[in-house]
């Protein structure tokens, strides 16, 4: 068995006592094929007994466990510490806990935001069965039918890809990957009653239109869910509802159109059809500035040459609506269901 000195480097604070976060440094004998998790029970028990961290199911099922390893969240009892040594082996592993969470203590971090946000969206199934029938009553969901949340349901809430959300890093209001996505699962679920409900949630500020696209959720999900594909989905549920009204709504229908007509974006008449008239007042603040730093958008906006060829792209996708996602990363992407009815 393969077995070599390594080094951890991992992040210290006990907000009781300590003023900062501070590192601390291990040296242990470990084995190839033996997990973070696993290296840090070891470290515990024989170097640091008041060494924090959490982990319950050990097979990457309960999402507990979920930590940055060198900077990246990942679960500690998936990843095996000879898939993470850098510099030959010789570098230490930095340890240290999820980001946009408030440490409770070392790597333990307070999840309590990301429960509120998913009580506050209302993330779970509402049958249309009378309670005093539940229980009593089956509703079957076919194979066909479960098959359009089938990825979502693997999520197990283990917080990395809140961790890594660019958005977050701005804003701690900002709903989140993982309750977008248990907002698709749940409004794709053909036992569930609440979809306008939801979508009216998911849609006010610090909502669905605020997801900057960075993707940075989807690329570090620990169960590998296509969770753009979610987002992309309830953003065409919005539309097809006829949830037009919102100013993150009408910012996505101006790129559309302007795309669509002329094939670059009309900047200067953009806060005006997303925020309208009152709204844009608040901008010219910023307009004035950016007009100082010579950042001048063209008034009069050219049709690009081959206009033609992005309709046709606009023809295929439309003719695609509904379809497979293009460019999932999970073997079974996420799916748009069948879906009935405005919402206003
Ligand atoms: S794509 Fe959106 S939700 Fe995902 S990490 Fe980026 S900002 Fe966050
Ligand atoms: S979507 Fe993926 S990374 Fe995010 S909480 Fe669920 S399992 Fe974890
Ligand atoms: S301990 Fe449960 S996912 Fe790691």
């Amino acid at each position: 068995m393969e077995r070599r000195e390594v080094s951890f480097r991992i992040q210290r604070y006990n907000p009781q006592v300590d003023r900062a976060p501070f590192y601390d440094n291990f040296r242990i004998a470990v084995e190839k094929g033996i997990t973070i998790l696993r290296a840090l029970n070891y470290i515990k028990e024989h170097l640091e007994p008041r060494l924090t961290f959490r982990a319950f199911c050990q097979a990457g099922i309960c999402g507990s466990c979920a930590i940055r390893i060198n900077g990246v969240s990942r679960l500690a009892c998936t990843t095996q510490v000879w898939d993470v040594l850098t510099g030959g082996g010789d570098d230490p592993i930095l340890i240290e806990p999820l980001d946009n969470l408030e440490v409770i203590r070392d790597l333990v971090v307070d999840i309590d935001p990301i429960m509120e946000k998913l009580k506050r969206n209302q993330s779970w199934v509402k049958p249309a069965i009378p309670e005093e029938e539940l229980g009593r009553k089956e509703h079957i969901v076919s194979d066909e039918q479960f098959e359009t949340i089938n990825a979502a349901s693997d999520c197990i809430l283990c917080g990395s890809c809140y961790s890594e959300c660019s958005m977050m890093q701005v804003n701690r209001d900002y709903i989140s990957p993982p309750v977008l996505l248990k907002a698709f699962r749940m409004n794709n679920d053909t036992r569930d009653t609440l979809g306008c409900q939801r979508l009216r949630e998911v849609t006010t500020d610090n909502g669905l239109w605020d997801c900057a696209h960075c993707y940075k959720c989807m690329e570090h999900c620990t169960k590998k869910i296509p969770i753009m594909d979610g987002i992309h989905h309830l953003r065409e549920e919005a539309f097809a509802r006829g949830m037009t009204h919102t100013e993150g709504a009408r910012h996505a229908q101006a790129f559309f159109d302007d795309i669509r007509d002329i094939g670059r974006l009309k900047e200067v008449t953009l806060p005006l059809r997303t925020k309208g008239v009152l709204g844009s007042l608040g901008m010219v603040p910023l307009a004035i500035k950016m007009g100082l730093k010579g950042r001048k958008p063209p008034l009069l906006v050219k049709r690009i040459p081959d206009i033609e060829r992005v309709r046709d792209i606009y023809d295929r996708l439309e003719a695609d609506r509904g379809g497979e996602v293009v460019g999932a990363i999970h073997e079974l992407p996420l799916r748009s269901a069948p879906r009935s009815g405005g919402c206003l």
